[in-house]
């Protein structure tokens, strides 16, 4: 989704905010542009198309400069052109402005802009709006001030211009609906940058002698790790020693200098070809992370204190409610089979897209968990903010700590999984499932589970990591499954109970990175449908690990081959002998019990998509219309 990057400081900003657009290449878009002021001018420089061609035409004729700002865009308002990018300027041409974000009413923006006899729009973008607006406030300011000869200004602290272009950007913002996250710059203010959010997070990087502002701290970990996460509805000011923050009704703000979890080399690709096999290969340590700290031998239960629950609290819950998009969704349903089975608490999965505009009918005693990796994304932050509207326990499971949904949740688990940058998501998938089955353990043992079974469960959490360094050993034989299949049109994916869900998200990460069709099913869906599908160039991958459901998925099988249907097993324990005669070919990973069994299941099938993906010439870590934060609904 969109990136912003703005630098004000001593150094050139050119390199500064090209490198910071590189950083944000993961999160996905289609134009990018730069303005840099340089005295009297501003410089741009803007396309459509990769960063490599903006970067060409940034060293054709190098803008320079010691403040500017920078933007990747994701078309939502006009289509992915050179004057659709940003930069957008306001009337004056003096103004540039970036943003992030959906401004809603920007048509009533234009035509009111319009009557006043504004028609220099150059964009069909709403940004360009937003622009025009602040630019029309600012410029009737301080013509106001210089014919009443005053040298009144609207901020305490800020002196004249800097003060007025803050007061326009404020009162702008109050005109608008939607969201925003947005960095500034004018052409008279040297050495001066204004941002604000809504909706679309924005930070502040506090240098020496140089300040930064980014929609993501991975644009700028390698110059600072001090940061400012801003908040809905706060300004700031920026200048090269110094910032200040207020609010858009203009109150001073308050806000919280903290220091960034990880560094510039943990967003480095290493040895590694791309991002989502680094991360795919990360999941022993990102899953180990997860549990750390948080089983407790003694007690045979999981410690998790970031819910801020008491045991009493935890002991009422009579419901819960699992929501999120895409993988995390995925990871959700895998986690009400696991709640359901080792609480039997009632446990519902609900798309946050859903969530949020539905009457979910619930009952007092319901706890909410919103799951987010990046803990931005717009749908699952509207159906947290929802359920805290309406008063329920809302609880963030996040890997981003910083992130919106993490600091608007009454408590929750961070994953810790360390940055995921590959679109695709892979390592935040296991580390969600580890935690939900945390949960599960917690609320479990706080009802009728018994020591000796709450000691089978940690133990079972505890010998993932060594699973997972065996399932990653398999990576050349699914790249040689994956050769296999590479002409194939699509594959379809069947999975049964705690699988189930393994098969849907099998199904996406084949989708989303070989652009294949892909479906995923519960297995005994087959005869009711998509059996109509099976043909000899259009594999099924059967996740069917030898548990309770072996015999039931091993007849789904044979329904397959009976139809000359070509299939791909996962399967465990003594799943690879049985199978040898119906599968054409067999991944076989360790025996674990049901509940944790996606975890290890899941990585074969993040390897194939990923080698068919390479196969296929396919860019992997940023596959076509993705984004990896998704932060418009
Ligand atoms: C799939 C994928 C997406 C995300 C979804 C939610 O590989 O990456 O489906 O899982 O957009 O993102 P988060 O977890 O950041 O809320």
């Amino acid at each position: 989704m969109c990136g912003i990057v703005g630098y004000v400081g001593r150094s050139e900003a050119a390199p500064i905010l090209l490198d910071g657009l590189r950083r944000l290449e993961y999160r996905g878009y289609d134009s990018a542009g730069v303005a840099i002021v340089n005295g009297e001018h501003v410089e741009t420089r803007k396309c459509a198309g990769r960063i490599a061609e903006l970067g060409k035409l940034m060293a054709e004729k190098p803008p320079t400069g010691t403040y500017g700002i920078s933007h990747t865009r994701w078309a939502t308002h006009g289509k992915p052109t050179d004057q659709n990018a940003h930069p957008h300027f306001d009337a004056s041409g003096k103004l540039a402005l970036v943003h992030n974000g959906v401004i809603e009413n920007y048509q009533a923006l234009k035509d009111q802009l319009l009557q006043d006899g504004d028609d220099n729009f150059t964009s069909e973008t709403d940004t360009e709006v937003l622009a025009h607006l602040i630019g029309k406030l600012y410029d009737t300011s301080v013509a106001e001030a210089a014919n009443a000869g005053s040298n009144g200004n609207a901020s305490a602290q800020l002196p004249n211009n800097k003060g007025r272009l803050v007061e326009a950007v404020r009162t702008a913002l109050r005109q608008v609906i939607g969201t925003y996250g947005i960095a500034l710059v004018h052409r008279d203010i040297p050495d001066f940058l204004v941002g604000a959010r809504r909706g679309s997070p924005l930070v502040l990087g506090v240098g020496k002698e140089e300040n930064f502002l980014a929609s993501d701290v991975s644009a700028i970990v390698a110059y600072t790790r001090d940061a400012v996460y801003l908040n809905d509805f706060d300004v700031v000011a920026v200048e090269r020693d110094k910032f200040e923050i207020s609010s858009v009704a203009g109150q001073a703000g308050n806000y919280q200098l903290s220091k960034v979890e990880f560094t510039d080399a943990d967003i480095k690709k290493g040895d590694y070809p791309h991002y989502m096999l680094k991360e795919i290969f990360e999941q022993a340590d990102s899953v180990r992370d997860a549990m750390r700290g948080r089983l407790s031998p003694e007690e045979c239960t999981a410690k998790l204190g970031g819910l801020n629950m008491t045991p009493a609290q935890l002991r009422d819950v009579g419901r819960v409610v699992l929501t999120g998009c895409g993988t995390a969704l995925h990871a959700a349903m895998i986690g009400e089979y696991s709640i359901e089975q080792l609480a039997q608490i009632p446990t519902e999965v609900e798309y946050a897209s859903e969530f949020r505009h539905r009457n979910t009918p619930m009952t007092r005693d319901t706890l909410v968990f919103a799951i987010s990796q990046s803990g931005e994304t717009a749908d699952t932050l509207g159906a947290l903010r929802e359920s805290r509207r309406k008063g329920y326990r809302t609880l963030g499971i996040c890997n981003n700590v910083a992130s919106t949904i993490a600091r608007e949740s009454d408590g929750g688990v961070y994953m810790h999984a360390g940055p995921e940058i590959g679109v695709a998501a892979t390592k935040s998938f296991t580390s969600q499932v580890a935690i939900l089955t945390a949960i599960g353990l917690l609320l479990g043992r706080m009802r009728h589970l018994s020591t000796s079974e709450g000691t089978r469960i940690i133990e079972a959490l505890e010998a993932l990591p060594s699973q997972i360094e065996d399932v990653l050993k398999l990576s050349d034989q699914i790249k040689a499954i994956a050769k296999k299949y590479a002409s194939v049109n699509g594959m379809l994916f069947f999975g049964r109970q705690f699988n189930f869900p393994v098969a849907l998200e099998a199904a996406l990460k084949m989708k989303e990175i070989t652009y294949l069709f892909a479906e995923g099913h519960p297995s005994a869906e087959l005869k009711h449908g998509i059996i109509a599908l099976v043909r000899p160039d259009l594999p099924s991958v059967f996740i069917a690990p030898d548990d309770a459901v072996f015999s039931k998925n091993l007849n789904n099988i044979e329904q397959v081959r009976a139809r000359k249907g070509p299939v791909i097993a996962i399967t465990s324990g003594t799943g690879a002998d049985r199978l040898a005669k119906i599968a054409d070919d067999i991944v076989s990973i360790p025996i674990v019990p049901d509940y944790v069994s996606p975890i290890l299941t899941v990585i074969p099938l993040q390897l194939l998509a990923y080698h068919l993906a390479v196969e296929l010439g396919r860019d992997v870590d940023k596959p076509r219309n993705l984004a990896k934060s998704v932060t418009v609904e």
